[in-house]
C-alpha cells in the first residue's frame, strides 16, 4: 500500500525523503508528497508517478533537515494532489502522512467542521491533521496533542508527523496493522520508514513498532511510548539484507532481477538447514521435540494472492512427508468463518512482506481459539514474524517487484524443508528416504539455474506470436495444478491479459467450452505420476483446435508432436518440479507484459503489500 519515508539528521532532508520513497514506489503510487521544516512547514505534492514530485522539487527545492514524505495508494478521495499526502492544517503547522483508514472519519470530520477547521481534500487522513491541531492550539505539546488525536481514530493506521511548532521532531506510530512502522538508527541521524529498503543503504539497524506505540524521532534521540504515554524499552534489529539487494543493478526491472536471483535465493533458503550426508533438516527458529511434533494433529495454512497458491503446494508436501493431516484457506476467508482451531492446531501463515493485514488477522484469529501460531516469512521482524511462535524466515532478500517470483520459490522450498522436518522428527520419513530427498535439493539451485541460462525456451518469440490475445488458459494436475494457478496469476497481473488457471481433470467439466483456434493453453505435463492423464488433456485441446503450449521436459518429443509450441524445463524430483516449473512461467508473463508495453514492476491498481482491508 502508500510508503512513508522519514528522516532528521544533518543531511539535505527532503532529498533523503525522495531517494527513500523511490525505494518505496513500488507500494502505492498514484501521488505522492513531502513535507520539510526548516523554519516554517513547507509542503511539495504531485500527481502521477514519483518523478513529477522530483520534478517539482528540483523547480523548487525544500530545504531542512527534518522531513517526512509518502506515496499514496488511493483509498479515500480521488488521485489527485489535493488528496495527496502529507496534509496540513490551515494554520500551516502541523503536517501528517497515513497508511491506513481511518474508520469513524466522517463523524470526527462533522465534528471538526463544527468547531471551525475547514479541509480542503477528501482524504481520511486530514481529519487526523485537524484533531492534532485543535490539541496544539489547547497547549498540548507535539507528542501530547498526537497521543490524543490517536486515541480517537478507528481503523489500522501507520502515521508521521511533523510541526514547525517543535521543528526538530519527527512523530511516528503504529495503531493495528496497517504495515510497517519502522525506525532506522544512525549516528547523529535518524530515520523513519514503513519497509527496510527505503533506509537500507543508510543503517541496518532498526527498531519495528509494535500496536499503538509512538517514537519521538529527532537527529540525536529515539524515545518509545506507547499510546497511554507509558515509556517502552526496544531492542534494535540488525537486518541481515544489504543494500545492493535492493537496487536493479543491471536489470530492466526488479521483477527479472528477482526472476534470475531464484538459482541464489533457493542456494540461501537452504543453507545451513539441511545436513546433505545425513539427510537430516534442522530449522533453528521452529525447535521441536520428537513429542511435540507427534502432537501435532492438524495444520491449517493461510496466506494471500501467490502466497496462496504456495499453500495449496504445501498441503501436498506436509501430508505426504509428513504424514499430518493439513486444511488450507485464503486468509481473508478464514479470519471470517469460526474455524475449528484448538491447541493441536498449527496455523501456518506464509507472507512475503509479513504486514498483509487478512493473514495477520488469520493468525489473530488462530491464536484467540489457542492454536499455535508459525509462518514462513521474508521480511525478518514484520507483524507476521514477531507474531509467531515459529517461523522459517525465506532468505529470499529484499523483493521489490510487486508480482511476486523468488519469495514464491523460497517458500516451496521452505514448505518441502518443513515436510521433511516433520516427516522426521514424526517418524514418517525413513533415513535412506531423507537422504534421497537430500539429493533432490541440492541439484535444486543448479536446476533453477538451467531454466535461465537455457536459450532453448524462446519465450520472446512466444509472446511475439500470442501478446495480442485475450484469454489463456493454464492446465495442471496434483503439485503442478497450484503452478497452473501461479502461471495465470502472472500473467494477468502484470500484462492484463486474462488467465484462468485449472486442475486439468476439471477441464471437461467448463473450460474445455471456451476453447478454440483463439485459445492459448498452457499444459504443464512434466514427467510425474499422472503424465498420461495430462497427455489426454493435450490431446483434448488439439481436437478442439486450441494453441497447446507443453510445459515438458527437456527431450520429451513425444508431447513436443502434439503441441504447438513447449517449454521445455530439466528433469526434477517430481516433488520439487513445481519450484523448476514456475520459473518457466515466471518468465512467460514477464516477456508477455514487455511485449505489451506494460509497466512490470508496478502493474495498475496493484501494490506489493496489502495492509487494508
Ligand atoms: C499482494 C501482492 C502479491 C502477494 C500478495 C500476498 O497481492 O501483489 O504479489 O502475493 O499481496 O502478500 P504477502 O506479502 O503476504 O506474501
Amino acid at each position: 500500500m502508500c510508503g512513508i519515508v522519514g528522516y532528521a539528521g544533518a543531511k539535505d532532508a527532503s532529498a533523503v525523503v525522495l531517494e527513500g520513497l523511490k525505494k518505496l514506489e513500488y507500494r502505492g503510487y498514484d501521488s505522492a508528497g513531502i513535507a520539510s521544516l526548516n523554519g516554517r512547514l513547507a509542503i511539495c505534492r504531485a500527481q502521477g508517478k514519483l518523478s513529477n514530485l522530483e520534478i517539482k522539487l528540483k523547480e523548487k527545492p525544500l530545504p531542512g533537515r527534518v522531513a517526512i514524505g509518502h506515496t499514496r495508494w488511493a483509498t479515500h478521495g480521488a488521485p489527485v494532489e489535493r488528496n495527496a499526502h502529507p496534509h496540513a492544517d490551515e494554520s500551516g503547522r502541523v503536517a501528517v502522512v497515513q497508511n491506513g483508514i481511518v474508520e469513524n472519519f466522517i463523524p470526527l470530520r462533522a465534528q471538526l467542521q463544527q468547531e471551525g477547521h475547514r479541509f480542503k481534500s477528501d482524504t481520511d487522513t486530514e481529519v487526523i491533521t485537524h484533531l492534532i491541531d485543535k490539541y496544539m492550539a489547547a497547549g498540548h505539546d507535539l507528542a501530547a496533542a498526537c497521543r490524543l488525536a490517536f486515541q480517537q481514530l478507528e481503523g489500522a493506521h501507520a502515521i508521521a508527523v511533523v510541526s514547525d511548532q517543535e521543528p526538530g521532531k519527527i512523530i511516528a506510530a503504529r495503531l493495528g496493522h496497517a504495515g510497517g512502522v519502522i525506525v532506522g538508527l544512525g549516528h547523529g541521524e535518524n530515520y523513519l520508514a514503513s519497509d527496510i529498503p527505503a533506509i537500507l543503504e543508510h543503517t541496518q539497524r532498526v527498531v519495528f513498532l509494535e500496536d499503538r506505540e509512538m517514537a519521538v524521532i529527532t537527529a540525536g534521540s529515539v524515545e518509545f511510548a506507547r499510546l497511554d504515554g507509558s515509556p517502552v524499552t526496544k531492542e534494535a534489529v540488525g537486518i541481515t539484507w544489504d543494500a545492493a539487494a535492493a537496487d536493479k543493478g543491471r536489470y530492466r526491472h526488479f521483477m527479472q532481477k528477482e526472476i534470475y536471483e531464484q538459482p541464489q535465493s533457493i542456494q540461501s533458503t537452504l543453507r545451513g538447514r539441511v545436513d546433505f550426508t545425513t539427510g537430516r533438516v534442522t530449522l533453528e527458529e521452529l525447535p521441536l521435540s520428537p513429542a511435540e511434533a507427534a502432537a501435532i494433529e492438524r495444520i491449517v495454512i493461510v496466506a494471500c494472492g501467490t502466497s496462496a497458491y504456495a499453500v495449496l503446494v504445501g498441503q501436498f508436501l506436509i501430508e505426504r512427508l509428513a504424514g499430518v493431516r493439513v486444511s488450507v484457506d485464503y486468509a481473508s476467508e478464514f479470519r471470517y468463518r469460526n474455524p475449528l482451531v484448538d491447541a493441536k492446531t498449527v496455523i501456518l501463515a506464509i507472507s512475503q512482506s509479513g504486514e498483509t493485514v487478512d493473514t495477520l488477522a488469520a493468525l489473530e484469529e488462530g491464536r484467540r481459539k489457542g492454536g499455535k501460531l508459525w509462518s514462513i516469512v521474508n521480511v525478518q521482524g514484520s507483524a507476521v514474524h514477531r507474531i509467531s511462535d515459529g517461523a522459517i524466515l525465506m532468505q529470499a532478500g529484499p523483493e521489490i517487484g510487486v508480482a511476486s517470483t523468488k519469495a514464491f520459490t523460497a517458500t516451496l522450498t521452505d514448505l518441502f524443508l518443513l515436510g521433511m522436518y516433520l516427516g522426521q522428527l514424526r517418524g514418517v520419513l525413513t533415513e535412506a528416504g531423507s537422504r534421497e530427498l537430500a539429493a533432490a535439493l541440492a541439484r535444486l539451485p543448479e536446476l533453477a539455474g538451467q531454466v535461465l541460462a537455457d536459450g532453448g525456451n524462446d519465450y520472446e518469440a512466444l509472446a511475439e506470436l500470442y501478446h495480442q490475445k485475450e484469454h489463456f488458459l493454464f492446465l495442471g494436475r496434483g503439485l503442478n495444478y497450484p503452478i497452473a494457478l501461479e502461471g495465470a496469476l502472472k500473467l494477468k497481473e502484470i500484462s492484463y491479459i486474462h488467465a484462468e488457471g485449472y486442475p486439468a481433470g476439471e477441464m471437461k467439466h467448463g473450460p474445455i467450452a471456451l476453447i478454440d483456434r483463439d485459445m492459448p493453453v498452457v499444459c504443464l505435463v512434466p514427467k510425474d505420476n499422472v503424465y498420461e492423464k495430462m497427455i489426454s488433456q493435450v490431446e483434448q485441446v488439439r481436437s478442439r483446435n486450441g494453441i497447446v503450449i507443453a510445459l515438458v521436459n527437456e527431450g520429451d518429443e513425444g508431447v513436443a508432436k502434439k503441441s504447438n509450441h513447449v517449454l521445455s524445463i530439466p528433469r526434477a524430483h517430481p516433488l520439487l518440479t513445481p519450484v523448476i516449473a514456475v520459473i518457466t512461467l515466471q518468465l512467460l508473463a514477464y516477456y508477455m507484459a514487455v511485449r505489451r508495453g506494460a509497466d512490470v514492476d508496478q502493474p495498475r491498481n496493484l501494490a506489493k503489500s496489502v495492509t487494508v482491508e
